[in-house]
């Protein structure tokens, strides 16, 4: 049974489960800011009308600029892409036909474009997925052959944070190999861990930064890459990649500290909640810093089973069946509201009551 690969797709995976789908579903597949959008998008809504006729600035600016002084690079540095979804597949021409080693489990687009290119995929899994940590003498021999190596960070779907002075030891280490750290989930996090500031030092690295999650403009598409290279991944986007809307929607939300303060304090101050509640019902729970968390019931009980009864019941779970050493035994849910989350620990009680 083939299995929708990515989050949101409740009808989908309904309909490749077999099972009718109610009325009202709950999708905790998906990551984007259960927030929304920062106010002040919708209230220059109707100003954005008037650009839908022209066309968009090439370079993406005055998004592109306002990027590079949020994480004070220099503006040749940053290219903006229509989600960072774009930028993943403008990175997988430019290594196409390389070995890639990617740090698993990961996003399941790393594999899926650099496949598409005819890269040879190296994968290093985690010996333990709570904690994403790795094995240092496997990782560093594999380093050791790669053209490239992709680092989610908070990685998705553990949301696990790496710290920062792990990676730059390996960027510094294998001067030989990219580094590709896909920063998606980092605006959840303090920064702290960010490898942003290290674009100057090292021409080996690649950061990838998304706007769709923490802003909630996954309809609008946004998202960028920062590295002293960047610039040559232009000659595989097209000419105006970025639309005169996300560009604008991009310069509102960039500056607005408030929101993003207040995003992570709700999301966090729940996910301890949930991780506390999961723990109670016997299951394993990822060390996440990021708006989802990593979970896995108690061997006794059957993953599939729980996985329909709970769709039954209207909450849809994100499968990991396309998660490398995840396969589909662990299940990935996003940090919404703390309604969402009593009536999902309400069902997952009963059914781990019942079975
Ligand atoms: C780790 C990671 N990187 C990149 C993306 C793509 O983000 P965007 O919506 O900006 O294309 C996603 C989307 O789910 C993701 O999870």
């Amino acid at each position: 049974m083939q299995l929708p690969a990515h989050g949101a797709n409740a009808a989908a995976l309904y309909k490749a489960m077999n099972v009718k789908m109610p009325e009202q579903v709950i999708d905790v597949s998906e990551n984007v800011n259960y927030l929304g959008l920062p106010k002040q998008v919708e209230e220059e809504w109707p100003n954005l009308f008037v650009k839908i006729a022209g066309y968009p600035d090439e370079q993406a600016e005055p998004f592109r600029s306002k990027a590079a002084e949020f994480h004070k690079v220099a503006v040749q540095h940053v290219v903006v892409t229509n989600g960072a979804a774009e930028c993943l597949m403008a990175l997988a021409q430019y290594f196409k036909g390389k070995d890639i080693a990617l740090l698993q489990p990961t996003f399941s687009e790393y594999a899926r474009t650099l496949k598409q290119q005819d890269c040879v995929i190296h994968s290093i899994l985690a010996e333990d997925f709570c904690h994403y940590r790795f094995n240092n003498e496997l990782l560093e021999k594999q380093l050791k052959q790669v053209h490239a190596c992709y680092i989610c960070n908070p990685n998705n779907p553990t949301g696990v944070l790496l710290k920062k002075h792990w990676i730059e030891q390996l960027i510094k280490k294998f001067p030989h190999c990219n580094f590709v750290v896909d920063e998606a989930f980092m605006d959840w996090t303090d920064e702290s861990e960010s490898v942003v500031s290290l674009v100057n030092t090292y021409p080996n690295l690649i950061v990838v930064r998304s706007m769709t999650k923490m802003y909630a403009l996954a309809g609008i598409r946004l998202g960028y890459v920062i590295g002293q290279n960047a610039e040559k991944l232009r000659n595989y986007l097209p000419h105006w990649n970025v639309s005169a809307i996300a560009n604008e929607i991009g310069c509102l939300c960039l500056h607005d500290k408030d929101f993003v303060m207040e995003s992570r304090k709700t999301s966090s101050k729940l996910r301890s909640q949930m991780v506390a509640d999961l723990q109670l019902l016997g299951c394993k729970v990822s060390d996440s810093a990021a708006n989802f968390l990593l979970f896995q019931l108690q061997e006794q009980y059957n993953p599939d089973e729980m996985f329909k009864y709970l769709l039954e019941r209207g909450i849809v779970l994100r499968h990991t069946r396309n998660y490398a050493g995840l396969d589909g035994k662990w299940f990935r849910i996003a940090v919404k509201s703390e309604e969402i989350w009593i009536k999902c620990k309400d069902e997952l009680t009963n059914y781990v009551k019942n079975h």
